[in-house]
């Protein structure tokens, strides 16, 4: 009797261990760590074009671009989104990059500041239409001048 409890216990384990492992191997990236990604690059991007870095700021802007297409792709349904993120991404913060990087191109950074700030509402705006207490900052502003 008490051998084949330890062995019932045993094959409980086994089952619950394999359950555990299953769901950590095909578990991909949540939304939110997507978003700590993306938001990376969108944050050193308004520290670059603040300096005036056009390289650099070209880089991150196709980093946090690609990065965007990726949860785009990934996250056609999300418990916390009404709609795909690539509908989304495509009708809110697709034109603002278009701009940033137009504007990069040209060496205006005045008009890519603009871009920058445009996007940074976007990402806001998204924010607020779906109850997430996440606020982004505009790091080209100069307030942040004296922290970096
Ligand atoms: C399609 C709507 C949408 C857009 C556009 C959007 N976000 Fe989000 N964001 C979300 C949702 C939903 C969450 C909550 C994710 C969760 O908790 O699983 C989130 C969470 C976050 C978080 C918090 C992550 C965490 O650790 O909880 C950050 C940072 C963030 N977003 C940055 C940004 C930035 C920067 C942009 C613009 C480039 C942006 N987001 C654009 C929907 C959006």
């Amino acid at each position: 009797m008490k051998l084949l409890s330890i062995i019932l216990c045993l094959i409980c384990f086994a089952i619950l261990f394999s359950h555990c492992k299953n769901s950590v191997e095909t578990n991909i990236k949540d939304l939110d760590q997507n978003m700590q990604d993306m938001s990376m690059y969108h944050d050193n991007l308004g520290i670059h074009l603040r300096k005036g870095d056009a390289d650099y700021s070209s880089w991150l802007l196709e980093g946090m671009d690609s990065s965007l297409q990726v949860i785009a792709t990934q996250f056609d349904r999300h418990r916390k989104l009404t709609t795909s993120f690539e509908k989304s991404y495509e009708k809110r913060l697709l034109p603002s990059i278009k701009i940033i990087r137009k504007a990069l191109q040209e060496n205006d950074f005045p008009a890519a500041i603009a871009g920058y700030r445009v996007l940074t509402k976007k990402c806001n705006g998204c924010h607020i239409d779906h109850d997430i207490d996440k606020e982004v900052k505009d790091l080209s502003d100069p307030i942040y001048n004296e922290e970096k």
